[in-house]
């Protein structure tokens, strides 16, 4: 059984609410599984909920519910959130199941025999109208904390620590031994940057169970529950080790006890192949994570793919000043696919992006209504008005073009350069719209003797519609499906090698040909 392509998308505070970022990231995560699988690999797209810690105790509190049934009621919401960006995981984790839960204990288990984790005193100041620790970020200018938090005081406690310092040599040198572990490079240099100037710190990772209930219970030590990160980030090894990988658990052996030596589907998923992720949370991914696993002897995820931030309108988003993009009520306004399109074609996998509406329906009318759908609307229209919809014979006039595009497209896919993969495609839709234009297939339309001509202009438009079809299913597929429906075709245009030239034969019947992207007044 071979192993499969294996990618992730963080994993979603189950009480925050979901905005332009989150669905960015998975949008982001989706492209790459969906070419990936148009490329021929098995795939397997983990997305799901980051659930425990005091916060969601809090809330549910509040709220006058169980911290289970609170987080029940938000994870059907994240869900929903999830298929309306027509996101194609294959699971979806959530870090209160059972399955996730007993792989972190495991995983504590074993870390805790191998003398990587000791109690010691955690010294922090706490706010005890908000039953949580504040950081050094938390202080004003002045170094006081915001009368929000209450009194605070200087609070000790006995914690579990893990053992993290003593790897910061080891993980300087695996960073700059596996150059493509953090990727773009700048992060990297972050990353190494940090490690290099600074000394780490053991991590703590429990918290009392008196003051905190709402966690993974430490399994040598129920006084104690798990603290967010270490449960947090163990997601994307439980769900390998939880579905049947059998040489993910092997690492656990003696320590993780269910069924999983003889799975009624065995997978194979581990290690990661990316981690998908923002760059707020870098350190817990290149450092503590590759830490963690390194500790307990288990094989580390070979890359932590790192993008920027977005913003509104040059300000940070934020719900107090209503300064939000509400992706759900642009999909429902544009449509998904011009959703999708636009935070893809904004904005390259590393830097930071701004949303401006105004920008927005730029994209939307330069590039996909007066682009694309120009393009395919014009095309099938006239094959329809001037041949009855039946494909004339074959003609290679743009196939060298085509060619060229699905070779730029395939190395870029497979380098997870998807806003320079879209460029390279519209690079064919801007050539095959010239075409139109040079060949003035309604002024042949006029001319009997031009009939041949005509021909060959049709079939070429016809076949670059099926060409870019293929190619845009990654990014739009439901306009890449239309593409397909108009131009007649069955099945979906979900396999790269489907873009050779020459698919669509002569005699062929296309469908009804119809706007795909609507032009807005506005
Ligand atoms: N629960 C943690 C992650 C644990 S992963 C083991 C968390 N959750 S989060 O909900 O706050 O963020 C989830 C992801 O959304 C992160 O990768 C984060 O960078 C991303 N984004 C949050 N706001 C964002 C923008 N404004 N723009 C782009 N991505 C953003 O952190």
């Amino acid at each position: 059984m071979s192993k499969r392509f294996y990618i992730t998308t963080a994993i979603y505070y189950v009480n925050g609410s979901p905005h332009l970022g989150h669905a960015y990231e998975k949008i982001v995560t989706d492209v790459i599984a969906r070419s990936r699988r148009s490329l021929g690999q098995e795939v397997f797209f983990l997305t799901g909920l980051d659930e425990h810690g005091q916060k969601v105790q809090q809330a549910a509190q509040a709220e006058g519910k169980s911290p289970q049934a609170y987080c029940d009621e938000l994870a059907a919401q994240w869900q929903a959130f999830a298929a309306r960006l027509g996101i194609t995981n294959d699971d979806f984790v959530r870090t209160t199941q059972p399955r996730h839960k007993a792989v972190v204990q495991a995983m504590l288990n074993k870390l805790h025999a191998r003398g990587e984790l000791y109690k010691a005193p955690y010294r922090g100041w706490y706010s005890w109208k908000e039953e949580t620790f504040l950081t050094e970020k938390d202080r004003l200018p002045d170094g006081s904390f915001d009368p929000v938090w209450g009194e605070v005081k200087e609070l000790i406690e006995e914690n579990w620590y893990f053992r993290m310092a003593k790897y910061q040599p080891w993980l300087i040198e695996f960073i700059e031994a596996n150059p493509t572990f953090v990727q773009p490079d700048s992060r990297r240099n972050e990353v190494l940057g940090f490690l290099k100037s600074q000394t780490l710190e053991d991590l703590c990772i429990s918290r009392p169970a008196a003051r905190l209930n709402w966690g993974i219970p430490i399994p040598f030590d129920p006084d104690y529950v798990n603290y967010v990160w270490f449960d947090a980030l163990s997601n994307y090894y439980s769900i390998p080790v939880a579905l049947g990988d059998i040489e993910a658990a092997a690492p656990l052996k003696g320590f993780y006890e269910s069924e999983i030596s003889n799975p009624k589907s065995p997978i194979r998923l581990w290690p990661a192949d990316i981690h998908v992720i923002g760059k707020d949370i870098v350190r817990f991914h290149a450092v503590y994570w590759p830490i963690m696993l390194k500790a307990a002897d288990i094989p580390l995820p070979k890359q932590v793919l790192v993008h920027g931030w977005w913003q509104k309108d040059g300000d940070k988003m934020s719900k107090t000043t209503g300064n939000v993009v509400d992706p759900l009520a642009v999909i429902d306004e544009w449509g998904l696919d011009a959703f999708r399109f636009y935070v893809l074609r904004e904005l390259d996998i590393g830097p930071d992006g701004n949303w401006t509406d105004a920008g927005f329906r730029a994209r939307y009318q330069a590039e996909l209504a007066n682009g694309l759908g120009n393009l395919v609307n014009r095309s099938l229209s006239m094959l329809k008005r001037y041949r009855q919809g039946i494909v004339p014979g074959r003609s290679d006039e743009l196939s060298p073009d085509a060619t060229k595009v699905v070779t730029d497209t395939r190395t870029l896919l497979e380098k997870n350069e998807l806003q320079r993969a879209l460029l390279s495609i519209w690079s064919l839709v801007t050539r095959a719209n010239q075409y139109v234009d040079q060949t003035a297939p309604f002024k042949l339309a006029k001319d009997p003797a031009q009939a041949k001509r005509l021909d060959e202009v049709l079939y070429n438009l016809a076949e670059t519609c099926r060409v870019l079809a293929v190619l845009l299913w990654p990014f739009l597929p439901d306009t890449a499906a239309k593409i397909y429906t108009q131009l007649g075709l069955t099945g979906t245009p979900d396999k790269f090698s489907a873009a050779a030239w020459g698919g669509v034969s002569a005699g062929h019947i296309i469908g009804e040909p119809a706007p795909l992207f609507p032009r807005k007044d506005v």
